[in-house]
């Protein structure tokens, strides 16, 4: 066998070897990397379901959207409450509608006074400016979220883990 025939010979055992190595490589990967991936356990990585918001005092009279957590959160006075902004039918974001002029009406065989209300612009329910759904495909109210002091530094604190009743106030 010549020299050029053997560094031919050469560089195909070289290719040979490469190409094997390569699709071994790429077996072991394949087989392996459900293995591997099962190492990393799926975790879903949700926003805290319990949160500040800030003093009392920062809020002003009225309705606040809090855009984040999706909550509107009321202030009267001295006293709040968190209203769920999510849409008791499939989860979309509802909006306050705020009236031109307070109306009294009854809601739950109660004479109130209302300010506004709630549309959700998905398929059109409508709610009370005290969740009470009134028309649309919503199925039942929009949720009420409790509220506390955070003993630490006095803030406001939202748990949208939990509901609450309609007649629920915080009094600061
Ligand atoms: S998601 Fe609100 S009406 Fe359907």
């Amino acid at each position: 066998m010549s020299t050029a025939d053997k560094k031919v010979n050469n560089e195909r055992r070289s290719f040979l070897t490469k190409l094997t190595m390569g699709i071994f490589g790429a077996g072991v990967a394949s087989f392996s990397w459900p293995y591997l991936r099962s190492l990393s356990p799926n975790i879903l990585y949700e926003p805290p379901q319990r949160f500040k918001i800030g003093l009392p005092e920062t809020f002003s009279q009225g309705v606040e959207f809090l855009e984040k957590q999706r909550v509107y959160l009321f202030r009267e006075g001295n006293s709040f409450h968190a209203i769920s902004g999510i849409c008791s039918h499939l989860g979309c974001t509802v909006k306050y509608t705020p009236f031109r002029q307070q109306k009294e009406m009854k809601v739950r065989n109660l004479d109130v006074v209302s300010t506004g209300e709630f549309h959700c612009p998905c398929h059109g329910s409508k709610f009370r400016d005290e969740g009470t759904n009134y028309a649309g495909p919503a199925p039942k109210p929009l949720a009420w979220h409790p509220l506390e002091i955070s003993p630490d530094d006095g803030q406001l604190l939202v748990d949208i883990s939990q509901k609450v009743g309609r007649d629920f106030r915080l009094v600061v």
